[in-house]
């Protein structure tokens, strides 16, 4: 638990001011600043919020030093090998990995909640053809709290059973979207069928050409959904959080986390990866231009995939992710051109210095897209799959939160820059 050791002083007008200093179990620190505009008069300013904690937690530590990351104190390297997707978000929601008993109940669960409700279903047919996936998956997530209201109540008392049914369903409308889109049959789920190969059969079996669900490419789908499972405060788990300290329940505070990911600074990274290692492809693999786009401040460009808030070694993830990629493709006997142009990137970016000035290495999303190619993913369902890896660390979260007796509505300040006061002028006189 964090505790307070000892304090800072802080001086401001010749008067000095005490800032408790609170230790995290890994020796983070942080200064406490929750007096400090009553006391002082004077707020902090942290665009971005690059130097601002937002809570305590206990679910995931990460050192961007060092490349570390962990899931209740287990090492991603571990959980990615071992573990199953489903095993590891019942050790995010409930703080410990499941024993035997633990891990058949949830399984049932997760077997028992797998269908929609014939009524939502309909909701498919009225999204335009090209409708964005996310934006489906948003809609579909918030709707669920109308079908289920129990949460309107007490967040808490059915937290397990709402946690699992999202976890559940999540994965169907997913795969039912995307059949919508195809025009195709939808695909039930199957009882004999896991998690990871129920949603791969959900997404690909057809009625004329029997999906083969193939145990590599569940193992490979099993250990993306791991590694996207949680990343502490990102911004979309802020955004979680934010929405939920409102007192909004768990199905709209996941909805607006949907939303967050989607942009292509965050979760919607892996999508465009791919359009760029498409457009560097299509340019005749014409690296020199697209890294020097990237290091043109008079250009927008970045190198998706590049670079990222916290880790400024290197991303574990991103790590296991390029084995993973070299495995998959090897057992599928797959070639993929985008495979050998992202390589080809990432070797020049990381000889140049303007990358290693600023710690810009590969993130958790410059691999992943190949994979999910290989898969048979489309390329606009991308971060729809990190949004299922990421729920169960959103819900962990969202629960950690309203556990906590501490928390208050998110309500952060501004330094006001606009015009003081000023005189009004009726319109005939302007
Ligand atoms: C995810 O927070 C999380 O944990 C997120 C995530 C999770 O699991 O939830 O890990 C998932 O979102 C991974 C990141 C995916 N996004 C991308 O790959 C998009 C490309 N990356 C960048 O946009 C950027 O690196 C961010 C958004 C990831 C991080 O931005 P920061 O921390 O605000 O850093 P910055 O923009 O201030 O960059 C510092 C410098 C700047 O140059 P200078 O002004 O110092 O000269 O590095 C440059 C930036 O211009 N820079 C890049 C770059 N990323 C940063 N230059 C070229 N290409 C890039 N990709």
């Amino acid at each position: 638990m964090n505790k307070c050791s000892k304090n800072a002083v802080l001086s401001i007008d010749g008067k000095t001011y005490d800032l408790p200093i609170i230790t995290g179990t890994e020796g983070d620190k942080a200064l406490d600043i929750s007096k400090l505009l009553q006391e002082t008069g004077y707020m902090t300013l942290d665009t971005g919020y690059k130097n601002t904690g937002s809570c305590t937690s206990s679910i995931t530590y990460l050192d961007g030093n060092k490349g570390i990351l962990r899931y209740r104190g287990y090492a991603i390297e571990e959980l990615a090998e071992k573990c199953l997707f489903i095993e590891v978000a019942y050790l995010l929601i409930h703080g410990h990995l499941p024993n035997k008993t633990e891990f058949d109940d949830f399984k049932y669960l997760l077997r028992r909640f797998a269908l929609l409700h014939e009524d939502m279903i309909h909701f498919f047919d009225h999204f335009p053809p090209n409708a964005q996936p996310m934006s489906i998956l948003s809609v579909m997530v918030n709707s669920l709290c109308n079908y289920y209201p129990e949460m309107s109540d007490d967040p808490l008392e059915n937290i397990n059973m709402t946690a699992t049914r999202l976890i559940s369903k999540i994965r169907t409308i997913a795969a039912f979207s995307y059949k919508k889109s195809l025009g195709h049959p939808l695909v039930y789920p199957r009882p004999d069928l896991n998690y990871c190969g129920n949603f791969l059969n959900m997404m690909f079996d057809k009625p004329v050409y029997p999906y083969d669900v193939r145990p590599e490419v569940v193992s490979a789908l099993n250990k993306l959904l791991i590694l996207h499972a949680d990343h502490e405060q990102n911004c979309s788990t802020s955004t979680v959080r934010l929405v939920g300290s409102a007192g909004v329940n768990l199905y709209s505070s996941i909805s607006a986390g949907i939303n967050a990911l989607w942009g292509p600074l965050h979760g919607g990274a892996n999508e465009a990866v791919i359009e760029m290692l498409e457009m560097i492809h299509a340019d005749g693999n014409n690296f020199k231009k697209y890294i020097d786009k990237a290091k043109d401040k008079s250009d927008p460009f970045k190198l998706s995939g590049f670079g990222h808030r916290v880790y400024k070694t290197f991303d574990p993830r991103g790590q296991i992710i390029q084995e993973a990629c070299d495995d998959l493709l090897t057992m599928l006997n797959i070639s993929d051109p985008l495979l050998d142009i992202a390589r080809q990137l990432e070797e020049i970016a990381l000889n140049d210095d303007y990358f290693i000035e600023r710690n810009l290495f590969p993130n958790v999303d410059f691999y992943s897209g190949i994979i999910y190619r290989a898969i048979g993913i489309p390329t606009n369902m991308f971060t729809v799959m990190f949004a299922l890896g990421r729920l169960p660390g959103w819900i962990a979260q969202w629960k950690e939160q309203q556990e906590d007796p501490r928390t208050k509505i998110g309500r952060p300040r501004q330094v006001f820059t606009g015009e003081v006061s000023r005189k009004f002028v009726p319109l005939d006189e302007r």
